[in-house]
């Protein structure tokens, strides 16, 4: 194949991985926007280079034509949690979207891998519009925790270094650092519930003083500019007691103090 051939063959790839990052992102901004905790902290995508697919391609012993049936990651996405619980929330969040067909899963996380790798995968049916028309390819998507992607982010490294000949002091003390991994994650699940409570009262706090401060300057139009001045003041005063239950009274006020003007004004 030349390389321009390569390059018509993956663009569709390029789509779904940048296509597949906008929607996971967005998952990300609709829970900020709803208050919620979002499962997913962290999105990352590539597509797999010409290289690696042609070395894939020798070792598995797989045929040029077969590759886009065989190589079932050319579009890979990886999406991070801060909790190993989220993971399972970010799966089911996956098998219910129309736009994503699942083809297979793998559980690494229950079944970890002799290196000591551990991930949740699934392969899926993506469909992307070219100007030939539709195309459904396949993508894979990682999901892990950010503990577990230090790990296999530093031990594919080492296996890069060593190029499949990694000595086995060195696969030894991977493998301890699988281990400490794992009780670094359940030592963070002891404590999420308290680590939840507090991102989402630091996002509640952010969305509360957007508002208030955007319901400020529409009566700054409207009104007496002394008054907005004094009410400036108070909010000030209240953002100052950092207590989240103030603000939310102070929101509720202002909303209906702001309320009373647009009646008036109409
Ligand atoms: P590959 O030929 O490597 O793609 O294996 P596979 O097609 O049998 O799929 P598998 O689920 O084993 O691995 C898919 C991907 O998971 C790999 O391309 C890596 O990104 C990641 N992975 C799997 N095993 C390991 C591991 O031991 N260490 C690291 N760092 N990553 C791994
Ligand atoms: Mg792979």
């Amino acid at each position: 194949m030349e390389i321009q051939l390569w390059r018509s063959m993956l663009s569709p790839y390029e789509l779904a991985v940048r296509e597949l990052i906008v929607k996971f992102e967005h998952i990300i901004t609709e829970h900020k926007l709803n208050d919620l905790y979002s499962p997913i902290e962290q999105v990352s995508g590539r597509v797999k280079s010409v290289s690696s697919i042609l070395e894939k391609l020798q070792r598995k012993q797989i045929p040029l034509e077969h590759m886009e049936e065989e190589i079932e990651d050319i579009a890979g996405v990886r999406i991070i949690c801060q909790f190993e619980e989220d993971i399972d929330t970010v799966a089911s969040l996956i098998r219910s979207r129309s736009d994503m067909e699942i083809k297979s899963e793998k559980n690494y996380l229950k079944h970890i891998k002799q290196s000591g790798y551990r991930s949740y995968h699934l392969i899926i049916y993506y469909t992307v519009d070219t100007i030939h028309g539709p195309k459904r390819l396949q993508a894979e998507i990682q999901i892990r925790t950010m503990a577990m992607n230090f790990w296999a982010t530093i031990e594919h490294s080492l296996q890069y270094k060593y190029k499949g000949d990694m000595p086995l002091h060195v696969a030894e003390r991977l493998s301890k650092a699988a281990d400490a991994i794992i009780s670094l994650d359940q030592e963070m699940a002891s404590v999420r519930n308290e680590i939840m409570d507090a991102q989402n009262s630091s996002q509640m706090q952010s969305n509360l003083v957007r508002d208030i401060l955007l319901n400020i300057e529409n009566l700054y139009k409207l009104s007496n500019k002394r008054e907005v001045m004094k009410i400036q003041d108070e909010f000030l005063l209240v953002f100052k007691t950092k207590d989240l239950k103030q603000l939310e009274r102070f929101h509720r006020q202002l909303d209906i103090i702001a309320e009373g003007y647009r009646a008036q004004s109409v």
